[in-house]
């Protein structure tokens, strides 16, 4: 056996005990879960990496594993989560994909012994790192003798956009002043959420041609979410920031207290919400906060029962009573009230419901006590 072998070995049982520890640590259930998953996928990209060091160069010593860089996973986003479940279940190679971190690769460094990709059994998905640090492919012709072989490997064409989904590339490979001296397989490459590309090599088709990870490309891995890694000339990369879309942003909600409320209650807590498009409405607390600068219309209703009792609510904008939905029972019966509001609102605008007085029904299925409201159009 290998010493690369050992090390390895060495390595995943790190790995494995290091995140077993993290994945107990972690409080929720779901967390746990989570956190199992990517112990699960971090051991197989270690199997796999494994497997492919074999049958790479036996006679060099240079491996570079890093695989304890991990950079597909927004703890903010929920939504993100749903569609990042399903793509992994789907076998998305964003999420099934082999740990190709081998500092030989950059563009910059130039080594004696020159290596050659068509000695390796490609199988799949892989991802570039280099030293642990997501890379990506050149865009453009590399100096011969670089990428740690005589003919670099370079994508020729642009890197594909996440709509784009899985595209297929011209891979060119540079020797004597001819910058596509080797047309080489065509691979076919994606963008992943997180700003990382997976690209599925193949056999090139002579020796000794190597895939190139272009060093230039390091700090398009600091990219943030909403940004891109972009450059106008291939050499100069930079992160920028996507212009948010605010043209028509989607604000609604919809909630309702599912019990009695008497005398006053300062702020009413709708804790059952049934619609809450744009996350303003927190169900904590009660109160709407307004995400944009806008005209909204809000409605809120109640139900009494008891004989002779006055019922008001308040819709309480800014600090201000604006409007009331007001019930008064004058022989046995149920009487209700709804009462609808328009206004004008700016960003960061509180709204909420005051239960003045009086006595307010309902129980979990009957929605007489509600509140809710939309943005009927946003104001630049
Ligand atoms: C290649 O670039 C990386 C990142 O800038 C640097 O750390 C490394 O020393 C460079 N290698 C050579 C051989 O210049
Ligand atoms: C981009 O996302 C970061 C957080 O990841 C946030 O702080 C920043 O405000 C966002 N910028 C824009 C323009 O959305
Ligand atoms: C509903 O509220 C309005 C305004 O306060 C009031 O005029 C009306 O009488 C109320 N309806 C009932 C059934 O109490
Ligand atoms: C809730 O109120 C509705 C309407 O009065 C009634 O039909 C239903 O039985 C009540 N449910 C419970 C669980 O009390």
């Amino acid at each position: 056996m290998h010493i690369k072998m050992v090390v390895l070995a060495v390595a995943l049982f790190v790995i494995l005990s290091s995140c077993a520890v993290e994945c107990w640590n972690t409080n929720s259930e779901m967390e746990r879960l989570r956190c199992e998953q990517t112990t699960l996928h971090q051991q197989q990209d270690a199997l796999a990496q494994m497997r492919l060091g074999c049958h790479q160069d036996r006679a060099k010593k240079e491996v570079g594993t890093n695989i304890l860089t991990y950079g597909a996973v927004d703890e903010e986003d929920d939504s993100l989560h749903v569609s990042e479940e399903d793509s992994r279940k789907q076998g998305d190679p964003c999420f099934h994909y082999t740990v190709l971190d081998q500092a030989w690769r950059a563009t910059n460094t130039t080594t004696s012994y020159k290596r050659c990709d068509r000695n390796v059994k490609w199988n799949g998905w892989y991802r570039l790192f280099y030293n642990g640090k997501s890379i990506q492919m050149p865009e453009r012709c590399v100096p011969v003798d670089k990428c740690g072989t005589n003919s670099p490997l370079w994508l020729a064409g642009p890197h594909p956009k996440r709509r784009d989904g899985i595209v297929t590339r011209n891979v060119c490979g540079h020797w004597k002043k001819d910058c596509c001296a080797f047309k080489s397989t065509p691979i076919q490459v994606k963008k992943c959420l997180g700003n990382y590309y997976v690209y599925k090599f193949t056999q090139p088709t002579s020796c000794r041609l190597a895939y190139c990870a272009d060093i230039n490309t390091l700090v398009c891995g600091r990219c943030r979410r909403n940004q891109s890694c972009v450059s106008q000339d291939k050499i100069n990369w930079r992160c920028k920031t996507k212009k948010r879309i605010l043209s028509n942003p989607q604000i609604h909600f919809f909630a309702s207290y599912p019990g009695q409320l008497t005398g006053k209650v300062n702020r009413i807590k709708y804790s059952k919400v049934l619609v809450n498009m744009g996350r303003a409405f927190n169900r904590g607390t009660g109160v709407f906060t307004a995400p944009v600068k806008g005209v909204y219309q809000f409605f809120f209703s109640t139900q009494t029962a008891n004989t002779n009792l006055k019922t008001d609510l308040w819709l309480v904008v800014n600090g201000y009573w604006v409007a009331v939905s007001h019930t008064h029972v004058f022989r046995p019966s149920t009487v209700g009230n709804l009462s609808t509001y328009m206004t004008f609102l700016r960003k960061g605008a509180v709204v909420y419901v005051t239960h003045n007085s009086g006595r307010s029904w309902a129980n979990g299925s009957s929605m007489t006590i509600t509140f809710g409201g939309s943005l009927l159009a946003q104001w630049k």
